[in-house]
């Protein structure tokens, strides 16, 4: 009886853990100490053409250490709102990290850099765009790349005709700062705006009716 009862509480404890694996976020930051390389899980990215692949794991990946049903991998990938990407045209340039430091470096990159500049000393050729994956304990928006980061080279900016090389024609991409009345509102210097934020989408040089060189 204390037998079965010992037995039945160690099925019971293996079942928690099990469910307490499958409970606790992805950490990349855990599984990169394995030395484990990013396409070991993520096979399909070596070969992708299309943003809209899913380049998540296969759960046969994890189950080469996870026992089956005790940890899994989301059905679809992250949104973004891009429509055109390809991972195996761009992994041919070799690591674009000492491109994109370089933009940091020299002021051209188009947004508040943050703490991404150190991020960039980076020998790891996908983490020239998604940074921060070694920290990363749970998955978030913040290991995909920014906008700015595209635009280190692919620099025309021309809204809204240049916006569509990137992402769907007519897609909604005016942020809701933009307000009806934002061309009368935005002049007026009391909107408090914080204008390192515009150039991503505006250039720093630009003109428009007149105001604007
Ligand atoms: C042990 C397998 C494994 C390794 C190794 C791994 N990943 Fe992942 N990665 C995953 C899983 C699983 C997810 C999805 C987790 C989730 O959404 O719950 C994921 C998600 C992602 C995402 C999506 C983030 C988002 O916003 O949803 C990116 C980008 C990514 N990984 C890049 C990388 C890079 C770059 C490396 C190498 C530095 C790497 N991964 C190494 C398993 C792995
Ligand atoms: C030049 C920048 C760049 C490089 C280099 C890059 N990626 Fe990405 N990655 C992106 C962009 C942009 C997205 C979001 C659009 C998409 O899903 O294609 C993305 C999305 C992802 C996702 C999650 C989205 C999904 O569709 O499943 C994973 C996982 C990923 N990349 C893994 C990798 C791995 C692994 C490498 C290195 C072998 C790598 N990436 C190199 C730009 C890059
Ligand atoms: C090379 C072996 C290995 C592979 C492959 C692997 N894992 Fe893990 N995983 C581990 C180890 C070791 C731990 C930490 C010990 C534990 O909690 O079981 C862990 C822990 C976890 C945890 C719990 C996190 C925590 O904080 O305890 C989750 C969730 C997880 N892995 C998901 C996955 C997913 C999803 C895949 C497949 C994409 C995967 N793992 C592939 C070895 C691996
Ligand atoms: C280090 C420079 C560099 C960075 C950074 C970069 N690209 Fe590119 N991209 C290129 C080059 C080079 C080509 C190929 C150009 C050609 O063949 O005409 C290209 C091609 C493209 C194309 C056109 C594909 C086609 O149909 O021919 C798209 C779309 C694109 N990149 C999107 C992106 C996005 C999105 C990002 C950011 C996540 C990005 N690029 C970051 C250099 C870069
Ligand atoms: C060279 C590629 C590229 C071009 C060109 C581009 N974008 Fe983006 N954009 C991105 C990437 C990468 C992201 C981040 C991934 C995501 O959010 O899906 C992004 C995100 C965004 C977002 C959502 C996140 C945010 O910052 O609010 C908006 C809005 C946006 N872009 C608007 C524009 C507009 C407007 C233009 C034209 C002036 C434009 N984009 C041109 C690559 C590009
Ligand atoms: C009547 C003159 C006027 C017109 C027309 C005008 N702007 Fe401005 N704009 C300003 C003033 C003044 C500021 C500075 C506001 C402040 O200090 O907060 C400004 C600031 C900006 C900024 C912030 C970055 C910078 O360069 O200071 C952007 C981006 C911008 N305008 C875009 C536009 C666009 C796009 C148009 C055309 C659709 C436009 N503006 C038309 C007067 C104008
Ligand atoms: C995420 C991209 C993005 C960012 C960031 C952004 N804008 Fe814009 N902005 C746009 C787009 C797209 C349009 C519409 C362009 C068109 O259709 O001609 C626009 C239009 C405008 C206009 C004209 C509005 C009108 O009603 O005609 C002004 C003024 C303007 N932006 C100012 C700013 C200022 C100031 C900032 C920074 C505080 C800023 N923008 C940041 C994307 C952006």
């Amino acid at each position: 009886m204390a037998d079965l009862l010992q037995r039945l509480t160690l099925a019971a404890l293996l079942a928690a853990a099990c469910a307490h694996a499958a409970d606790k976020p992805f950490s990349h930051a855990l599984h990169l100490k394995l030395r484990l390389g990013c396409t070991d899980c993520h096979q399909a990215v070596a070969a992708s053409a299309s943003a809209a692949d899913n380049l998540l794991p296969k759960a046969e990946v994890c189950a080469r250490c996870h026992k089956a049903g005790e940890v899994s991998v989301p059905d679809s990938p992250p949104k973004t709102l891009l429509a055109h990407f390809s991972h195996a045209q761009h992994l041919k340039l070799g690591n674009v990290a000492p491109v994109i430091a370089a933009a940091i470096d020299h002021g051209t990159y188009l947004s508040p850099p943050g703490n991404e500049r150190e991020l960039l000393n980076t020998k790891n050729q996908c983490a020239a765009c998604h940074r921060g994956m070694e920290q990363s304990e749970q998955v978030s928006e913040a290991l995909l790349p920014r906008m700015a980061d595209c635009l280190v080279c692919h620099n025309d900016i021309d809204p809204p005709d240049s916006c569509s090389f990137c992402h769907a024609q007519g897609a909604q991409l005016t942020p809701s700062s933009h307000t009806k009345d934002f061309l009368d509102s935005h002049t007026s210097g009391k909107l408090g705006l914080d204008k390192t934020t515009c150039a991503v989408c505006h250039g720093r040089r630009f003109k428009c009716m007149g105001c604007h060189i």
